[in-house]
C-alpha cells in the first residue's frame, strides 16, 4: 500500500484531507455530486496523520527522522502558522513554521523520494489588481503571513504541487461561517466588512481536489477555491438567509471601521481565478453558496 503523510493533520483542512485520502467523506462533502474518482474517493493509501504534537515541522532532525522512517510516497503539507494577525507581531515564528518548516519538509522529501503538495494562500497577492489573480501573476504579499507562505512556495521543486486557496471554512475548526452562525443564533449585532473580496472555500470540497492533485502528482501552481467571488458581507448575508433570517440585519462596514483593528493588512481583492484547473477541464469545484449551505447543515448534524 502506498503511503501519504499529511502535515497539519489536526487542522480544519488537514482533518478533511485525511478523511478523503482514507476513502471517507468529510463532514459537508458533496456526496454523489462530484466526479467521485476525482474528488473524495481516493483509495490505496495508508494515511499517516502528522498532527502538530507528533511532528513539529520546525524541527529539522525530527522531520528527517519521521520521513526516513515512514518513507511516504506523497506528503500533503497543510501545516502552517495560520494566525494572520499574530504573524505581524512574531515574524520569526511565522517564517520558522511557514518557510523554514516547508524547507525541512522539502529537504526530507528530496532525500527520501516523496512527492510534495503544499497548501498556499491568496494572501501571497497584494490585492491591488482589478481582476482575479491567475497562477502566473507575480505574488506581492502585504502581510508577514503572506510573505512567509510565499517563502514556503519558494522552497518547492518545480515538479511538485502548490495549491493556493482562500477564505477556508470547515466543520472542524474556528472560522468565519461558525462565527456568523454563532453570533446570529445568539442575537448579536452583525457588522461585516464589505471591502475585501475573495473566494470562500469549504474544506471538504478543497480536500477532494487537493487529495487528487497530490496523488495524481500534478505539478505546478494551482488555484483551488469554490467558484464565485464575494465580500465577507455577502457571505454573512447568505449565511443568515440560510438560517432563515433576514439578510438585511447584516450591516456592511469598511475594514478601517473594524473594532479592534486587525494587525495584518488584507488584500482588498484576493479573488483567485482557477485558471490551471479550468483550462485543463478539471474545474470541478462547486459554487461557494453550495459549499457553505452544505457546511451549515453539517454543523447542525455534528
Ligand atoms: N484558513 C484559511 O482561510 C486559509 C486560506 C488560505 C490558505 N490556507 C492554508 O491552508 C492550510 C490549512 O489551514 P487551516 O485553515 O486548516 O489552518 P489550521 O486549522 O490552523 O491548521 C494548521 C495546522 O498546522 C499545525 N501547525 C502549526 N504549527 C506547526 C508546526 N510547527 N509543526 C506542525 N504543525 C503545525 C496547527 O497545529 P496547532 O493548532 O496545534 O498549532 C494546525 O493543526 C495552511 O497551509 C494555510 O496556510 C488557509
Amino acid at each position: 500500500m502506498r503511503k501519504v503523510l499529511v502535515t497539519g493533520a489536526g487542522g480544519q483542512l488537514g482533518l478533511d484531507v485525511c478523511d478523503v485520502l482514507s476513502g471517507e467523506m468529510p463532514p459537508g462533502a458533496a456526496v454523489g455530486r462530484l466526479p467521485a474518482a476525482k474528488m473524495g474517493r481516493i483509495s490505496g493509501y495508508e494515511v499517516i496523520r502528522a498532527t502538530h504534537d507528533l511532528l513539529d515541522i520546525t524541527e529539522r532532525s525530527v522531520v528527517m527522522e519521521a520521513v526516513s522512517t515512514i518513507r511516504p510516497d506523497v506528503i500533503v503539507h497543510a501545516a502552517a502558522y495560520t494566525r494572520v494577525d499574530d504573524c505581524e507581531h512574531d515574524q520569526d515564528m511565522a517564517f520558522a513554521v511557514n518557510a523554514v518548516g516547508t524547507r525541512n519538509i522539502a529537504e526530507a522529501a528530496r532525500r527520501y523520494g516523496a512527492y510534495v503538495a503544499y497548501v498556499s494562500t491568496d494572501y501571497v497577492f497584494d490585492g491591488a489588481s482589478d481582476r482575479p489573480y491567475v497562477e502566473w501573476d507575480i505574488p506581492s504579499p502585504i502581510s508577514v503571513y503572506g510573505r512567509s507562505k510565499l517563502g514556503g512556495e519558494m522552497e518547492l521543486d518545480g515538479e511538485w504541487s502548490a495549491v493556493r486557496t482562500s477564505w477556508l471554512c470547515g466543520a472542524r475548526g474556528g472560522n468565519f461561517v461558525k462565527a456568523i452562525v454563532g453570533a446570529y443564533r445568539d442575537g448579536k449585532p452583525l457588522k461585516v466588512v464589505n471591502d475585501q473580496r475573495g473566494c470562500p472555500t469549504v474544506t471538504s470540497d478543497l480536500a477532494g481536489m487537493l487529495g487528487w492533485i497530490a496523488t495524481e502528482r500534478l505539478p505546478g501552481v494551482f488555484h483551488v477555491t469554490n467558484r464565485g467571488a464575494a465580500s465577507w458581507w455577502d457571505v454573512a448575508r447568505f449565511i443568515v438567509q440560510e438560517l432563515g433570517g433576514d439578510p438585511n440585519i447584516v450591516q456592511p462596514i469598511t475594514t478601517t471601521e473594524l473594532d479592534p483593528p486587525r494587525a495584518a493588512p488584507r488584500p482588498p481583492n484576493s479573488v483567485l481565478d482557477n485558471m490551471a484547473l479550468r483550462t485543463a477541464d478539471m474545474d470541478y469545484m462547486p459554487d461557494w453558496q453550495d459549499g457553505i449551505a452544505r457546511l451549515i447543515r453539517a454543523l447542525d448534524e455534528t
